[in-house]
């Protein structure tokens, strides 16, 4: 059985005390014996103070990127020993928005995921369509290819516990939510992916969440899904209420 994993995506969003406010708010509500992973992915200045104050509650810590390298003159990136040190165990890589506007490759996904890996913090691997793709009937060849470029030379051992999240780009913070039935195609399609890159157990372990436009009133469907076992939330991940709504979404 897999678990489901909810992890709320800041994004450029929160100083560090409203940072704080919300992730009290959180720690205060969910329950240690929920069933679910629940993960909180605060910008990198909220990091160290966020890590701080999860201490002792079932929230989790991700960070929403860093360099591959583990030190040097990279000014203005962070290394992963960086945000290991802050509690992460967690870190978005791939997201659409590294790729469009910081011009992130499958090979820098790829090396970010390896650094990850070594640093023990569990990727959450992001891959997804362009509305052009989908128009295209592309939508699969492409995934496909950002899934073989981005875990190359990654193990099965590896891949089982790590996290893949689809987003399909034209669902981000459009309020287009891909349909339950489209999203499962797709999060079913990764899996067969994943089965012929590595086999059918690798496929059968990982967790494939899904991600774009994610609330409180279409996350008990998308998660009913037998191939999507949780969500990447954005803009729902920023207040209590409605990260919560996903969070107990049953
Ligand atoms: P959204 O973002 O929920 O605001 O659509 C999802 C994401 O980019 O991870």
């Amino acid at each position: 059985m897999r678990k489901i994993i909810i992890a709320g995506n800041w994004k450029m969003h929160k100083t560090v005390q409203e940072s704080l406010e919300l992730t009290k708010s959180l720690a205060g509500i969910v329950s240690s014996s929920d069933s679910r992973d629940v993960v909180v992915c605060p910008p990198l200045t909220s990091l160290y103070a966020v890590g701080q104050s999860i201490k002792g509650t079932p929230l989790a810590l991700g960070a929403q990127n860093m360099y591959f390298e583990e030190s040097g003159a990279y000014t203005g990136e962070v290394a992963p020993a960086m945000i290991a040190d802050c509690g992460a165990a967690y870190v978005i890589v791939g997201h659409s928005e590294r790729r469009e506007y910081f011009g992130e490759t499958n090979a820098v996904v790829n090396n970010k995921i390896n650094a990850a890996i070594k640093h023990s913090i569990t990727p959450i691997f992001c891959v997804g369509e362009s509305l052009a793709q989908r128009e295209a009937e592309e939508t699969m060849s492409f995934i496909a290819e950002q899934l073989t470029e981005g875990l190359a030379d990654i193990s099965s051992a590896d891949v089982k516990s790590m996290v893949i999240a689809y987003e399909p780009i034209w669902a981000i913070g459009t309020g287009k939510t891909a349909t339950s039935d489209q999203a499962e195609e797709v999060c079913g399609a990764i899996r067969n992916t994943i089965a012929s890159l590595y086999d059918v157990e690798t496929s059968e372990a990982v967790r494939i969440q899904y991600g774009g436009s994610v609330k409180g009133d279409n996350a008990a469907e998308i998660l009913a899904k037998p191939n999507i076992d949780g969500a990447l939330v954005g803009g729902a991940s920023l207040t209590t209420d409605a990260f919560m709504a996903i969070v107990n979404a049953k």
